[in-house]
């Protein structure tokens, strides 16, 4: 295929997934990322829900680290806590996975996404996300103008639940500590929660994903936004403009920073 049939197929592709996330209209980079010289910057208002309050409260009461009190981790290097990980049976999905998929991408991401588990395709490379919905969440993210090797992706579990079940109470009280250190080691500015059991695990809740998505949470000395996981959204292609609204509210927070 000739290099301009590639750009025209990329292009035609980038612009269906906008259309497909409701996105209107776009203004010239320079004008959206790069304020005006003097310009006051103003964050995004983030009009909080009381259930999505009192998750975050109680989540940030809940002792996440038991072995070191209420303090997060000492940070570590990510290679650290691969390495601990190797081998890991502390769960009996050691006994059915090909590999543990410890997480991928830039280990200085100022937005870090944290999906449910690996699935099959996860479990056969290795790496995070690299089925249709990991393609789908590479478009998403592409979409607020990063890439993907920007950002640090990666699971609560690190091993495939079996048929793709979903995660269960004592798997994940036997991995989230390696998202905990992944967090502390990553320092990201935005976590970005996909899915309910995401969600929930790292909010402490039950609270439904409809009703904690849309708003950036103090989490941590991080903010979270939880969305839809985009298995999800290959099933409900209407929510699609839903995590657009999401991921606006992550570029804009994060552009403020700057
Ligand atoms: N779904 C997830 O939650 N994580 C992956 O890595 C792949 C699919």
């Amino acid at each position: 295929m000739n290099r301009k049939k590639y750009l025209a197929g990329q292009i035609r592709d980038h612009l269906k997934l906008y259309n497909d996330l409701g996105v209107k209209w776009m203004r010239p980079p320079e004008k959206t990322d790069r304020p005006a010289a003097g310009a006051r910057k103003t964050r995004p208002r983030s009009v909080t829900p009381p259930a999505v309050l009192a998750a975050a409260a109680s989540a940030a009461n809940t002792n996440l680290f038991p072995e070191k009190s209420d303090a997060l981790p000492v940070a570590e290097d990510l290679e650290t806590i691969r390495v601990d990980l190797r081998n890991c049976k502390l769960c009996k999905l050691s006994s059915t996975r090909k590999n543990i998929v410890f997480g991928a991408g830039n280990p200085n991401a100022d937005l870090m996404f944290v999906g449910e588990a690996p699935g099959a395709d996860e479990d056969e490379q290795g790496l995070p996300f690299v089925g249709r919905a990991g393609q789908l969440l590479t478009k998403i993210i592409e979409a607020i103008d990063m890439r993907r090797d920007e950002v640090f992706i990666c699971n609560i579990l690190k091993c495939r639940p079996p048929g793709n079940r979903n995660p269960e109470v004592d798997e994940i009280a036997a991995c989230e500590q390696f998202l905990f250190r992944q967090i502390a080691s990553v320092k990201p500015k935005v976590i970005c929660a996909l899915g309910a059991p995401s969600a929930q695990t790292l909010l402490r809740t039950k609270e439904a994903i409809s009703r904690l998505r849309g708003h950036l949470v103090d989490y941590r000395g991080a903010k979270l936004m939880a969305t839809f996981h985009p298995a999800y959204l290959l099933r409900n292609p209407n929510e699609k403009r839903k995590v657009w609204e999401d991921m606006k509210t992550i570029r804009d927070y994060l552009a403020s920073l700057t």
